[in-house]
């Protein structure tokens, strides 16, 4: 009798020790992961990038379909810009854009068009300092990669690249060329998120703790004017969360991604695709059964510092246009959509005694009343957009997030100063996109995001806008 109690008494341990071990190693087993690439020797990394000032912007725009003429439009507005060469592969487009220029009094650009290779000829031009893409997802990253080779800084519009070796080439070409790559995310320039992301700044919200970001937008009077449907091919190609940046950059903002804490891991889930292949029934009498991306995406991401983020994307589904944006912090929330009216709850003693003196009982159980949210966004408003509010909202382009973008992004050019967003937000962002579609191609199973930074994710004490 013992002697048994004795052998329990060493092997209960054993065995608790050898399943905690077998777990903690099977959770470790869970976890996908993808490769990442060694830095070259003698590379290092783009964090607060700073090349000489370049008074005078000379920009080459290719991609002129829907997106890009609205951002040479918005380029003529900004001091200290010149539009040399305009390119696509249809020559009307560029056309239309040069008589436009020209409509304006300014001088016309060089015309590049006919083919889908034609923009090789615009990157290697000598009189161009940056280069704005706005094509086809397929051509954003190979146009990149080679206008940084060709000692050019880049723009590209989102999602930035469509898959790792994107990323990476894309990562790898500005750390070698030491030339800005920047994703032309405009949604974190909007007026609510900035004003929230100063909030946040200020510590009115606590620690965030909680992010959800959406792209919830039924596109069916779209389809149809996208160049070469590249669009519905992309879908119908690639389960996942194939556009995630807009719901992603504003909370990973707020969060100070790769400027104190990392994205760990996500997993996804995802409906079946009926809307998509019902609207290519219905509108093109095609039958597809292999229909890629469902309906309905939802991502769930954890971060080093442990905090969680939800992203969701629907193309399809009846809903109203919502990017969601919400941040859950430890003394208050904050919330864009999908009502209409975005705004804050805050816990009593978040909110400054000046604002919240006409009421009683203000707590977090309920949304503030409109004229404290009012005082909110007037006091805490980001001193980019108290710079340049007036002018945005009047040159437009989404209701003027789109001006303040591309203002920023010559403004940091022209005074040598780090961009707001640098090539690891575009990676961090854009790669959802591979990596939703391998959880959801493995029943949801957790994938590791890479440090994309190889090493420097804490290296800067939380996002800065330079001045
Ligand atoms: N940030 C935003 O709010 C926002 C809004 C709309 C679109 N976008 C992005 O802008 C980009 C363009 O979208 P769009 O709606 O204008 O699409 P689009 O199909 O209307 O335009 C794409 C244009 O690129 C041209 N093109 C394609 N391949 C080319 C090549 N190799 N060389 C030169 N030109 C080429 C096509 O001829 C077409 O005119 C996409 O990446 C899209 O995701 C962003």
């Amino acid at each position: 009798m013992k002697m048994r109690r004795l052998l329990l008494f060493l092997l209960v341990p054993l065995l608790v020790c050898a399943v905690a071990c077998t777990t903690s190693t099977q959770s470790q087993d869970r976890v996908i992961k993808t490769p990442v690439p060694q830095r070259p020797a003698g590379q290092t990394d783009v964090l607060q990038l700073k090349v000489d000032p370049i008074p005078v912007v000379r920009i080459a725009f290719i991609g002129l379909g829907m997106r890009g003429p609205g951002a040479v439009n918005r380029m003529t507005n900004i001091e200290g810009v010149e539009i040399v060469a305009l390119c696509d592969v249809i020559e009307k487009n560029v056309k239309k854009v040069n008589s436009q220029l020209e409509a304006k009094g300014l001088p016309k650009a060089q015309e590049f068009f006919g083919d889908t290779a034609v923009w090789r000829k615009v990157t290697a031009l000598p009189n161009v300092d940056l280069v704005y893409v706005a094509t086809d997802w397929a051509h954003h990253a190979v146009i990149g990669v080679q206008a940084m080779k060709d000692g050019k800084h880049v723009a590209i519009e989102v999602p930035a690249a469509m898959n790792l070796d994107e990323i990476w080439a894309l990562i790898n070409t500005s750390e070698q060329t030491r030339k800005h790559c920047m994703q032309l995310e405009n949604c974190v320039y909007d007026f609510f998120e900035l004003t929230t992301l100063n909030m946040v700044q200020h510590g009115l919200l606590g620690e965030i703790i909680h992010g959800e970001g959406a792209y919830i937008h039924g596109l069916q009077p779209y389809w149809d004017s996208y160049w070469d449907d590249w669009r519905m091919k992309f879908n119908r190609e690639h389960r996942g969360d194939v556009y995630p940046t807009h719901g992603l950059g504003p909370v990973c903002q707020a969060m100070n991604i790769h400027r104190g804490d990392k994205l760990n891991y996500l997993v996804s889930v995802d409906t079946k695709a009926i809307g998509n292949p019902a609207f290519l029934k219905e509108k093109r009498g095609e039958d597809v059964k292999d229909f890629r991306n469902g309906d309905h995406t939802s991502t769930l991401i954890s971060t080093e510092k442990g905090k969680s983020i939800l992203i969701e994307h629907n193309v399809t589904s009846p809903r109203p246009y919502s990017r969601m944006y919400q941040l859950t912090g430890t003394k208050g929330f904050a919330n864009k959509y999908p009502t209409s009216v975005s705004t804050y709850a805050l816990a009593s003693d978040a909110i400054d005694e000046e604002i919240a003196k006409d009421h009683e009982n203000l707590n977090a159980h309920s949304f503030v009343p409109k004229d404290v949210r009012d005082a909110l966004m007037e006091k805490y408003k980001h001193p980019i957009a108290r710079d340049i509010e007036e002018k945005a909202k009047q040159v437009g382009g989404h209701g003027g997030m789109d001006f303040i973008m591309d203002y920023r992004l010559i403004y940091c050019l022209q005074r040598g100063l780090p961009l707001d967003m640098d090539v690891y937000d575009l990676a961090e962002w854009c790669c959802l996109i591979p990596l939703t579609e391998i959880s959801l191609d493995n029943n949801s199973a957790p994938v590791e995001i890479p440090d994309f930074t190889r090493g420097g994710w804490n290296k800067l004490d939380g996002l800065k806008f330079a001045q």
